[in-house]
């Protein structure tokens, strides 16, 4: 079984110690809201591939995408939407995902991997989001991250 079948969202993760209590992420749609809701997601993400287009240490991971990013902008947005506890667009509009799944073609290692958490770090400072809500996304997200590195490894190695 690949490491990230029971890959859950995030808002079903138990919380961060790390995170105060009263924030309460990762409860039922409060990370989606922390966010902005679609709108705040939507800049998030406009912004993410904006990092990836520019940023030197992003080339590895820009030349993995198509041309064009508008399509992986659009499914990137629904899926951190319900990946956050909010709508579930994505299997409407895209179909059911695996996040290993999507992955699975890609030779991800650890420079992908950080240059993939780099542009989220870059993108992540520029919202107005609590800083708590800042820490607590990008410790979220490094675990799916880091997911697709180790089931990448295989294919990294060839
Ligand atoms: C570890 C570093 C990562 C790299 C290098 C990476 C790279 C890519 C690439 C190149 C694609 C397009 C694949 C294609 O069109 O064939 C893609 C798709 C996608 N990625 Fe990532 N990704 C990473 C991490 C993540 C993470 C952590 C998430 C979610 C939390 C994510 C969510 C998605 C989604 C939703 C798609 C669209 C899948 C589809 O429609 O097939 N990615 N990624």
């Amino acid at each position: 079984m690949p490491l990230l079948a029971r890959h859950e969202p995030a808002n079903r993760n138990t919380m961060n110690k790390a995170i105060p209590q009263d924030e309460n992420y990762g409860f039922e749609d409060t990370s989606f809201k922390a966010a902005g809701g679609f709108e705040g997601i939507q800049k998030l993400v406009k912004c993410f591939y904006q990092f990836m287009d520019q940023l030197p240490e992003a080339k590895i991971i820009r030349a993995m995408h198509a041309e064009d990013l508008s399509l992986i902008d659009d499914k990137l947005t629904h899926f951190l939407c319900y990946w956050l506890g909010g709508p579930r667009q994505y299997r409407e509009k895209y179909g059911p995902l695996s996040i290993p799944g999507a992955h699975r073609h890609l030779a991800v290692g650890e420079q992908e991997r950080d240059a993939w958490l780099l542009c989220m770090e870059k993108a992540v400072e520029l919202q107005p989001y609590k800083p708590s809500f800042k820490k607590y996304l990008l410790q979220q997200l490094a675990r799916p991250a880091e997911g697709i590195r180790k089931s990448s490894q295989g294919i990294a190695a060839q």
